[in-house]
């Protein structure tokens, strides 16, 4: 399973990347917002520099022909970039169109059931996203869309990736894996907590007072 970061902070990012796991990343208008910029073309040039893999930049139109411009010039940013296209009835129709495209890289998100997943895919999305978290807060089992899409696309052989996104907690990642997402998509303070570990800690201060004893 491929790690993305899913932030548009570029300190985060460069942090992230530093530890040479980094594959992609995900940002959305809200996550634009966090960082205190609207400047979607600088921002998306910027992450494809330093991470150099799939880079989603997220459209605003809410109607297909809005979104497929939209995309006509998202998709010249950067080699990587790839739009990211609501899962509705007009994000399907221009999914439809951009993938026809030799460049037509498109994240399809907001989903929240494998039937969405299905239609994305038909659509030509290259990318499906699961949101797992949000489904959680709503009293649903997240992780059982990740499943049952995952079933579905390898019974049908069907290409796309998907994306297990709205990610909380470490243990989202784990399951993620486990249930058959391709990729997750990862908040920040949630891939700090991935590498941390009491016990690592304290086995590296019992190392180092122990090699005193001997070493001197
Ligand atoms: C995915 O690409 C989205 O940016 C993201 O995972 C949304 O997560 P949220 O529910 O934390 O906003």
């Amino acid at each position: 399973m491929k790690l993305w970061l899913d932030t548009a902070k570029i300190e985060e990012i460069r942090e992230i990347a530093s530890w040479g796991v980094l594959e992609g990343v995900t940002t959305n208008p809200s996550l634009m917002a966090r960082a205190g910029t609207a400047d979607r073309k600088s921002v998306a040039r910027t992450i494809d520099e330093i991470v150099g893999g799939p880079v989603s930049a997220e459209v605003i139109s809410t109607d297909a022909e809005g979104m497929i411009e939209e995309a006509r010039e998202i998709l010249t940013w950067s080699p990587h970039v790839v739009v990211k296209i609501p899962t509705t009835e007009e994000g399907l129709k221009a999914m439809k169109e951009i993938s026809k495209w030799e460049n037509g890289r498109i994240n399809a998100t907001l989903i929240f059931s494998a039937n969405q997943a299905l239609l994305a895919a038909k659509a030509g999305a290259t990318y499906v996203s699961v949101f797992i978290g949000r489904l959680d807060d709503a009293g649903q089992d997240g992780m059982e869309v990740i499943r049952e899409t995952a079933a579905i696309f390898e019974l049908h052989d069907i290409p796309a990736e998907i994306v297990a996104a709205s990610i909380r907690h470490p243990r989202h990642v784990i399951e993620a894996a486990i249930s058959g997402a391709h990729i997750a998509t990862i908040p920040y303070a949630v891939m700090k907590k991935m590498i941390k570990h009491p016990l690592t800690d304290v086995g590296i201060v019992r190392f180092l007072e122990d090699w005193k004893k001997v070493a001197g």
